[in-house]
């Protein structure tokens, strides 16, 4: 008898081999294999995880082929464009918006954690100047680890929730001063008469010798990344936190090792990699021989901000991402974007060509936040670290989920052996 989650239905029909189908409330039904290697020895292969949900969950819903994202089954549009990052933290963590006193309650909690300990921020100091900010961050969100001595027993709701809520308010400050650092500025402390973006603009830009004013078009903008950048189901760093979390591991270690996961070229890193190919790309002119290079087998070069695991659609938050790096581009005079108009011609090409055409392949997430960041003046190291901020509210729910799900048990993936054989020493 295998255990079942209360939120999940047992199908009345099952596969040719007697295996139980079940049943989500939207969404592919899943083979439960689980008895699968007891009851005839055959294990399932997926390597990349394809067509294998590895858990249950209930905060965030892709549908790829519509191109449609929900959390706790809002759409992602009208959460970007009506609601404050707050709200959406909250609703991710908690699975419902916030009222008014709920939301001021949540919003004074992040107040009372995002300072980083004294001797945290001596941790900077062991770090070289040039390092990578994702390096930077991995070392000191997993050192975290190492405080919160007397909030430790993760088996208690309360413990588990001061957790969540330390990492989603430390961790605007970690990244900032990741970047403070690396160019030798005095690291900020957060304001607390500023909102979690405005915030993150200030401990990043703000000089002690004179007052940070907040841009309001460029805070709704960061907020907006955050908002779109907060979940996105089992992605490769979620898929991680929960696999070190299924572990019973310390919350600071797993996000820890949610961060090395994103900072990959493949996943977060992919922000900082589109923009360098614009770059590199220079002007619309060249397009024809890039697009030429990312079709090509034997080249490994990829058109970076292009394709997705799940989405065979234009990602929703490209198009939000695209509309809002316009307005920002307007608000500071930079319409004429040398690297917007490579981006927009990149995109046209692509969309218009048979390769992308045939495997489904449409700008991502990262294809325009680079152009935006830039544009705000994030450097292109800091990119995939603001990803990271964001995307800590989805790891923290996650890992929260997973707590709650007594049954789930370790992740222990098995193998498809083809080493040797047995074989002896002959000595
Ligand atoms: N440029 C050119 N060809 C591509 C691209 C691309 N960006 N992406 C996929 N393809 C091709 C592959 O070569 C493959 O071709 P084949 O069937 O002839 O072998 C086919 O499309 C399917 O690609 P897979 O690698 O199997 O797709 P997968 O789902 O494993 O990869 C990924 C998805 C990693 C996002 C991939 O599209 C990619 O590398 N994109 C560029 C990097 C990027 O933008 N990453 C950010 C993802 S979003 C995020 O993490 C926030």
């Amino acid at each position: 008898m295998t255990k079942q989650y209360a939120n999940i239905v047992v199908s009345d029909t099952q596969t040719p081999n007697g295996l139980p189908i079940l049943k989500g409330s939207i969404g592919p039904d899943a083979v439960d294999v689980r008895t699968l290697l007891g009851r005839q020895n055959l294990l399932t292969y997926d390597p990349g995880f394809r067509s294998t949900a590895s858990c249950e969950s209930a905060i965030t819903y892709i549908d790829g082929e519509a191109g449609q994202l929900l959390y706790r089954g809002y759409p992602i549009e009208e959460l970007a464009t009506r609601c404050g990052f707050s709200e959406v933290a909250h609703l991710l963590m908690y699975g419902e918006l916030p009222a008014s006193e709920q939301l001021s309650g949540f919003q004074c909690k992040i107040n009372e954690y995002n300072l980083l300990h004294d001797q945290v921020l001596s941790f900077y100091h062991g770090f070289r100047r040039d390092a990578h900010p994702m390096a930077v961050m991995v070392g000191v969100v997993g050192a975290l680890s190492a405080f919160y001595q007397d909030s430790q027993d993760y088996s208690r709701d309360e413990d588990q929730h001061k957790a969540a809520i330390r990492l989603v308010a430390k961790m605007p400050a970690i990244a900032a001063a990741s970047y403070t650092y690396s160019i030798g500025r005095p690291i900020r402390h957060p304001d607390n008469n500023l909102d979690y973006a405005s915030n993150f603009l200030q401990m990043m830009f703000g000089k002690p010798n004179e007052p940070y004013h907040v841009d309001p078009v460029l805070a709704r903008a960061i907020e907006m990344i955050f908002i779109l950048h907060a979940d996105h189901e089992q992605n490769a760093s979620t898929s991680t936190v929960r696999m070190a979390a299924s572990s019973g591991a310390n919350p600071f270690a797993c996000v820890a090792s949610g961060i090395a996961t994103l900072w990959g070229p493949a996943h977060g890193g992919a922000n900082e990699a589109v923009l360098t190919m614009l770059e590199d790309i220079g002007s619309p002119d060249r397009i024809p021989e890039i697009v030429r290079r990312a079709k090509d087998k034997n080249d490994p070069f990829r058109l970076m901000g292009f394709g997705h695991r799940v989405y065979r659609n234009y990602d929703p938050r490209a198009a939000l991402i695209r509309d809002t790096t316009r307005q920002v581009l307007a608000h500071l005079g930079m319409e004429n974007s040398p690297l917007m108009a490579t981006a927009l011609e990149l995109e046209r090409v692509a969309l218009e060509d048979d390769y992308f055409i045939e495997k489904k392949l449409y700008p991502n997430v990262d294809f325009y936040s680079g152009i935006l960041l830039r544009a705000m003046g994030f450097p292109s190291r800091m990119f995939t670290a603001v990803f990271a901020v964001a995307r800590t509210v989805g790891w923290v729910s996650h890992w929260l989920e997973l707590k709650q799900q007594a049954g789930h048990g370790i992740d222990r993936p098995r193998q498809l052996y083809t080493g040797p054989t047995l074989r002896h020493l002959d000595k």
